[in-house]
């Protein structure tokens, strides 16, 4: 960058105010953390993205603590514009994100720490972060498809992750991490069925995405959806489901696994009920399955989905459902509460 560096930045901080019809974000300037540290980097934001549990924290809804006030966001591409002196491998101009459980970088770390909850998050036009932090992101892509590959990307990338050409996926829902997941599967070669609330959507996805056939299977029509599945599969089940309701449907994504199969806990859209997970531990040992629970990625594995969007050149103009201006963050909470998107909600900075 030529010219002097900034010094403060604007933040959307949560109100903590959970009150329907309350604001539930309030966009703050404050000074920058300069000068930087000899391992830091500081990063211009040009896009954040955004994803469901941005609208869940903001709502008082997150099943881990959060510190008060914290800065919203957890998905950003951005550019360096000042390194420190001691900073390794990334340099001014380079194309970055910020990994977004700042406790997972190579995968070994026992701890977590996830942006927006345990510490700041990225809703915000300038950041300072660790180098050791830090992912490069695919050149080809521009800031607003960037900006979904550190949360939904890599929490898609981690939950298929075994799975080989042909072999099967169930994929709940047509949310953000659903959508990045249905890419990378139709990618990769795999077999892809999809749950959803509405026809109209699975319908809207299958003619969006013609290239293999996309099995459509509707949980709220189909209160037994998962035997929807099996018939589909000939009573065999899939090769992995990623799981996305969390307690409201784990035991029946676990039915229609294929015994030895994986399901990858992803979310908790559903209703938290324990009393749904009763037949739990008999579904898991009948079938034999497998289930791993996916806290997005560590460094590692941003890095190794954006070598694999690189090698493809995919890019995710085709699941970017809306783009709002910075300055509309309560606007877009509040459609992503109401879960009126189908993939993903950007805002471009
Ligand atoms: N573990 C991790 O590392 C990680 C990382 C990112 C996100 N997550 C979690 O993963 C989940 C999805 O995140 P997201 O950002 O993709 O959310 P999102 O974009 O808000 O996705 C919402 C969509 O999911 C579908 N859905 C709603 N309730 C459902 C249910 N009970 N069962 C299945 N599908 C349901 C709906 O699609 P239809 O109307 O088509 O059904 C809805 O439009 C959230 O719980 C989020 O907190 C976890």
């Amino acid at each position: 960058m030529t010219g002097p560096l900034p010094t403060h930045r604007r933040a959307w901080r949560r109100t903590d105010d959970y009150t329907p019809g309350t604001a539930k974000v309030k966009l703050v300037t404050e000074p920058l953390p300069l000068p930087l540290a000899p391992t830091q980097v500081l990063i211009k934001v040009h896009a954040v993205a955004l994803n469901y549990r941005d609208a869940n924290i903001a709502n008082g809804g997150n099943p881990w603590p959060v510190t008060p006030n914290g800065v919203l966001g957890n998905d950003a591409a951005g550019e360096i514009i000042a390194v420190g002196d001691k900073v390794k491998g990334l340099q001014i101009g380079d194309r970055v994100a910020p990994i977004i459980d700042t406790e997972f970088v190579t995968g070994r770390e026992p701890g977590r720490s996830w942006l927006a909850a345990d510490e700041d998050g990225v809703l915000a036009d300038h950041l300072v972060f660790e180098d050791k932090l830090i992912a490069k992101l695919p050149d080809h892509l521009d800031w607003i498809n960037s900006s979904i590959l550190p949360c939904a990307g890599t929490t898609a990338w981690s939950a298929l992750k075994g799975l080989s050409i042909g072999q099967s996926v169930l994929i709940q829902g047509t949310g953000g991490v659903a959508m990045f997941a249905l890419k990378l599967a139709q990618a990769s070669g795999l077999k892809i069925f999809l749950s959803s609330s509405s026809d109209a959507k699975i319908k809207k996805i299958q003619e969006q995405f013609p290239s293999a056939p996309i099995y459509g299977v509707n949980y709220r029509e189909s209160p037994n959806w998962h035997d929807d599945v099996l018939k589909l599969t000939n009573g065999v089940g899939v090769d992995l489901v990623l799981e996305n309701g969390g307690a409201g449907s784990l035991v029946q994504s676990v039915r229609c696994t294929r015994r030895g199969g994986v399901v990858s806990q992803v979310g908790y859209l559903g209703k938290q009920d324990p009393s749904n997970l009763k037949e739990l531990i008999p579904s898991i040992i009948d079938r034999r399955v497998n289930v791993r629970g996916i806290n997005a990625g560590s460094r590692l594995d941003l890095e190794d989905l954006s070598a694999a969007v690189s090698a493809t050149k995919l890019d995710f103009n085709d699941i970017i459902d809306k783009v709002y201006d910075f300055e509309q963050a309560e606007e877009a909470l509040q459609f992503l509460w109401e879960g009126r998107q189908v993939g993903k909600l950007v805002m471009k900075i």
